[in-house]
């Protein structure tokens, strides 16, 4: 690691371990069988995401660096930013486009990327420190669902930036608490800027998340192999099919791993093994697709409200800004 590069972790020790346990009893004795999808980034997983998003299927990040390209600048004036926050950054790349806006405005001070995975903050906070000599870049591990970690202490203006349309992993439910956490942080000058993927024909969602070349497979496989690894499990990943769904009620696409037949699968470290039928399917994934108005609405319950709203060209892909309104903030 580059001296410069500081990466801390803000959860006590042990945290990741006792969600992990925490998470998999709870998933794999439940009806449907779920798995949340914080467990598909260890090293290989995060590599694997990054395959995905060169993908001909997968659209979202080639349409959402579409829209920051054209849309950076803008940004850059309408934010003032003197530290950007990025929640989920995973590999950064796209971020360089507001990092190189938010510098040339003259306000960007520091870089702050906040995700559950380390090796994600490492290589990308090593190869930020490398190219931006004079940023002040910081990583922290963290669990969005548990504490956000915004650096209290970084200058403001802040803009938060949640892009690649994880927003769309978090449920109903999820979302709005999410948003409260975030919204409680938040200064009257700090910003939210988020990407999100929206509705359109599952013609093009369900490949985007079933591709060819079977990456998503491998993908979605890969939290069976974290949890041989991390609970001594005995999941064979050839057991196991991938699938995508498009849940027309929800608007929302469903990954499931599917058992090819029925098993018992060892869980040593939890003292326990799993059941599974024949095609019975686990759920590792959601990715909920968004419709401005009531995106909008949800936000706007949330005490945020919506100051722009960008697509790319083909309208696949909304990035927003939203400003803290009403009670809820400091
Ligand atoms: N923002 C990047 C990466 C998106 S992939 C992009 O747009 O390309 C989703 C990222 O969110 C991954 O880097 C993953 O490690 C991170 N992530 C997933 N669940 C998380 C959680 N609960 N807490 C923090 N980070 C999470
Ligand atoms: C990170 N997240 C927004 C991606 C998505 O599109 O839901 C993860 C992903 N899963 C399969 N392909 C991509």
């Amino acid at each position: 690691m580059t001296g410069r590069f500081a990466l801390t972790r803000r959860l006590p020790d042990g945290y990741f371990d006792d969600a992990l346990h925490t998470d998999v009893l709870k998933g794999l004795t439940g009806r449907p069988k779920t798995l949340p999808p914080k467990w598909f980034y260890d090293a290989r997983g995060s590599e694997l995401f990054e395959e995905i998003t060169r993908l001909p299927e997968y659209y979202p990040t080639r349409a959402e660096h579409g829209i920051l390209r054209e849309r950076a600048g803008e940004i850059a004036a309408a934010t003032g930013a003197r530290t950007l926050v990025e929640l989920g950054s995973g590999s950064s790349r796209k971020t360089r486009l507001l990092l190189d806006s938010l510098l040339r405005h003259g306000t960007l001070e520091h870089y702050a990327a906040l995700d559950v995975s380390a090796d994600a903050l490492v290589a990308a906070g090593e190869s930020l420190c490398r190219d931006y000599p004079d940023l002040e870049v910081t990583g922290c591990v963290t669990d969005l669902e548990t504490d956000l970690g915004l650096p209290a202490d970084a200058r403001g203006p802040r803009l938060v930036a949640f892009l690649g349309g994880t927003l769309g992993n978090l449920d109903g439910e999820a979302r709005p608490a999410f948003y409260a956490r975030l919204r409680a942080e938040l200064a009257p000058r700090d910003r939210l800027l988020m990407g999100v993927d929206l509705v359109k024909d599952p013609a093009v969602l369900v490949p985007a998340y079933d591709d060819a070349q079977g990456v998503t497979a491998e993908f979605d496989k890969n939290v069976l192999r974290v949890l041989n690894r991390e609970l001594g499990a005995g999941f064979d990943l050839d057991a196991f099919r991938h699938r995508a769904l498009w849940n027309p009620e929800e608007e929302r696409i469903e990954m499931r791993l599917v058992s090819l037949r029925a098993q018992t699968v060892p869980l040593p470290v939890l003292e326990m093994s799993a059941e599974f039928e024949e095609g019975e399917e686990t759920l590792t994934e959601i990715a909920v697709k968004f419709r401005r108005e009531s995106l909008g609405a949800e936000l706007s319950r949330a005490g945020f409200g919506l100051s722009h709203w960008w697509t790319d060209s083909e309208g696949r892909f909304a990035l927003l800004l939203a400003e803290p309104s009403g009670t809820g903030g400091p």
